[in-house]
């Protein structure tokens, strides 16, 4: 039995701890917002974010995630309340099929988390390991570029209301 910690909910499941954290998610949990695509660690698909970090969930033993918070796109917004990053997506019309979409997101978020005054350079560099077979590169960049600057605006608008007596 594993414990794992997904967008904040404890799941305790039976699998064999080798088994790919991505199967998991999908099979298990019933979160298919992680794609398989190479299962090599070779296209982005299957990005998550395992205690803020980018990760190909693909290569990550289930076990290895244990006792570690793991957040899909899931946890990034409802579809009744996107969060910034879906928001930015949707706005830039970012993706055309779509299967690339949620590894990039959480790629991207892990960024803006780690560095919220990321560059469009920054934002390429991150992005690099993930592939888009549709070839909507150029939007998915300009979408992180607006999420970050939502993200930044709604930081600033939460540290003013800290400071107001
Ligand atoms: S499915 Fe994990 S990197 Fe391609
Ligand atoms: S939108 Fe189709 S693979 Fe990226």
């Amino acid at each position: 039995m594993i414990t794992l910690t997904v967008n904040g909910n404890d799941h305790t499941v039976d699998v064999d701890p080798a088994t790919p954290l991505l199967y998991v998610l999908r099979e298990d949990l019933a979160l298919h917002g992680a794609k398989f695509g190479c299962g090599l660690g070779q296209c982005g698909s299957c990005t998550v974010m395992v205690d803020g970090r980018a990760v190909f969930s693909c290569l990550l033993p289930a076990a290895a995630a244990a006792g570690r918070q793991v957040k899909t796109v899931e946890g990034l917004g409802t579809i009744d309340e996107p969060g910034p990053m879906q928001q930015a997506f949707m706005a830039e019309q970012a993706a055309q099929c779509g299967y690339c979409i949620p590894g990039m997101m959480m790629r991207a978020q892990a960024l803006l988390e780690a560095k919220p005054a990321a560059t469009e350079a920054d934002i390429r560099a991150a992005l690099e390991p993930h592939l888009c077979r549709c070839g909507t590169q150029a939007r998915i960049v300009r979408a992180v570029m607006r999420a970050a600057q939502a993200m930044r605006l709604v930081d600033a608008v939460g540290r003013r209301a800290e400071a107001s007596p």
